[in-house]
């Protein structure tokens, strides 16, 4: 399967929120969230888009000093397994090294592929928050990303 990853743009917003309300039903994030995250310098919005165009996925980052966060990241159900959340988060995660000190997430504790996901590319969970999320009510895992070379002096 043939996709590329580039930031996402306003042009791409109602896609993306149609793709959310499908990925997470429960608590999708707004258009307009996703307008405000493209508006912020501080958040890094990236798309998975198909060879028609079409979105695939998406992730968004946030940075604050040296430390990134991963708010969100969904692939569409008919392309998963295919690579695309590989291909998104390999792309942040080449954003963070050598400009943050570490990368963190929240991920249900029942998301067996998410979690799979995260601990491919090197996060490691270190804490739990007791009934984080709603409907259902459920534990969120606190999963890091720890990069050897934060941000130095001389940069
Ligand atoms: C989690 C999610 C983003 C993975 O997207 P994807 O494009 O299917 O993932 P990829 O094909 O790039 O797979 C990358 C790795 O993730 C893990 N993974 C993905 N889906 C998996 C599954 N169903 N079971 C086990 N591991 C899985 C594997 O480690 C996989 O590597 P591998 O192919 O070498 O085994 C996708 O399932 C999704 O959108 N889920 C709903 C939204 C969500 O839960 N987002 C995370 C919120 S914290």
């Amino acid at each position: 399967m043939s996709f590329r990853i580039i930031p996402m743009t306003a042009d791409h917003v109602s896609q993306v929120a149609a793709l959310e309300q499908v990925c997470f039903p429960a608590d999708p994030w707004s258009g307009e969230l996703f307008r405000a995250a493209l508006e912020n310098p501080r958040v890094c919005p990236l798309l998975a888009q198909g060879e028609d165009g079409g979105v695939l996925g998406y992730a968004v980052l946030s940075v604050v000093l040296d430390e990134g966060s991963l708010d969100n990241i969904a692939v569409s159900p008919d392309v998963r397994r295919n690579g695309v959340a590989d291909a998104l988060l390999s792309a942040l995660t080449g954003f963070g090294r050598g400009r943050l000190s570490v990368l963190m997430l929240e991920v249900r504790a029942s998301n067996a592929p998410a979690i799979a996901l995260y601990e491919k590319h090197g996060f490691a969970a270190v804490g739990r928050r007791k009934n984080y999320y709603d409907a259902p009510k459920e534990d969120a895992i606190l999963m890091t990303l720890e990069f050897k070379h934060g941000i130095t002096a001389a940069e």
